[in-house]
């Protein structure tokens, strides 16, 4: 028998806490070397893009396949949204498929967690801190759901450039989160902040990367193509550089490809796997006044450990509906 799991029921049970826990978890795996992490491999059909991203992660007993499609012309032709996910989860002592569910949920979780193991490890921790936010579209929400469950944030300005986004998300987490969340009227308001992060759809820097204070810690998710950019090459130099994963940054992220490419920094400015500092084998922030960057391209081992923890909590709460395939 398989659980289908819809987005409803992923919502019921999966929350940001216990997702941090075993993306970190998750992290640890792949620097210890029990996770198997292909390449996501990408098919492209006339209309669009559908992406395979699979994860084995032995000690979590996590195997499992995202298919992400990507269709720009969907809403207009087939009434469906831009982006779909689905995660397929196995037993991996079998191999059989155990669970189907919903993934973009999952999807947007599990990037807010990654950023929450990279924050809790590379952010300065004061107390009542403040975040700073550009996007805000569904990622942008999860990033700041994140950053509240690893520190004591006290208040959230988000920029945009559409202002009608600005007032949704301001709107989506009305009584979600204990903080204080004010529009920012300029990119340079939101720089004062001691985190930031980026979940743009933009293809180009966000901000001059003169401005930013010392100390500052920044999550950068967005814009993950090589030829697109959220940061910009002065920040890229300031910053101790982190990424989920080398490969992954070296092949997808334009914030490093780009000055790379143009040889204004050398691969060695690319200082860790984020799964480096979760295991002690690099040191993560050194001093207050060190800028780091997290780049996170997005890995199919974050969507493992999400799924297999969202399949345990739902048999648990006997959640879904069960189906012989
Ligand atoms: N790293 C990961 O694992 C991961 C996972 C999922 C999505 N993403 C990426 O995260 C980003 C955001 O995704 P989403 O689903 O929230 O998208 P979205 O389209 O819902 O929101 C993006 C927002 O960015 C805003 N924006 C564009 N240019 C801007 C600029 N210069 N300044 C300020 N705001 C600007 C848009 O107006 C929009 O509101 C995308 O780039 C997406 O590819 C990353």
């Amino acid at each position: 028998m398989a659980l289908i799991l819809t987005r409803q029921d992923v919502m019921q049970v999966l929350t940001m806490k216990d997702c941090i826990a075993v993306v970190e978890q998750a992290f640890l795996e792949s620097d210890q070397g029990t996770a198997v992490l292909p390449l996501r491999t990408a098919i492209t059909p006339e209309d669009g893009i559908s992406l395979y991203m699979p994860a084995f992660l032995k000690n979590m007993g996590a195997l499992a396949c995202k298919v992400v499609t990507v269709y720009k012309d969907n809403p207009k032709k087939q009434n469906l949204p831009v982006t779909i996910g689905k995660v397929l989860l196995q037993n991996p002592d079998s191999g059989e498929v155990i669970c189907i569910m919903d993934g973009g949920y999952l999807t947007a979780v599990r990037t807010g967690a990654a950023s929450g193991v990279a924050t809790k490890y590379l952010a300065n921790d004061e107390p009542k801190m403040t975040v700073g936010i550009f996007g805000a579209g569904v990622q942008a929400q999860m990033q700041l759901a994140a950053m509240c469950a690893v520190r004591d944030i006290q208040k959230a300005i988000v920029y945009d450039i559409s202002e009608n986004a600005i007032n949704n998300f301001i709107e989506s987490l009305k009584g979600k989160l204990d903080i204080e969340i004010i529009a920012g009227k300029t990119v340079n308001e939101i720089l004062q902040a001691s985190i930031i992060c980026t979940a743009t759809s933009s293809a180009t820097p966000l901000f001059n990367g003169n401005d930013v204070k010392p100390g500052t810690h920044i999550n950068g998710i967005g814009s993950h193509t090589p030829y697109a950019r959220e940061l910009d090459t002065v920040i890229v130099k300031r910053s101790k550089f982190i990424g989920d994963s080398r490969e992954a940054c070296f092949n997808e992220a334009g914030d490093i490809m780009i000055p790379l490419k143009a040889g204004e920094i050398t691969e060695s400015h690319f200082y860790a796997d984020l799964g480096q500092i979760v295991a002690g084998v690099k040191t993560g922030r050194e001093t207050k006044d060190e800028i780091t960057i997290f780049k996170s391209n997005g890995l199919a081992i974050q969507d493992a450990a999400t799924a297999k923890l969202v399949y345990d909590k739902a048999v648990e709460m006997n959640i879904g509906t069960k189906i012989e395939l």
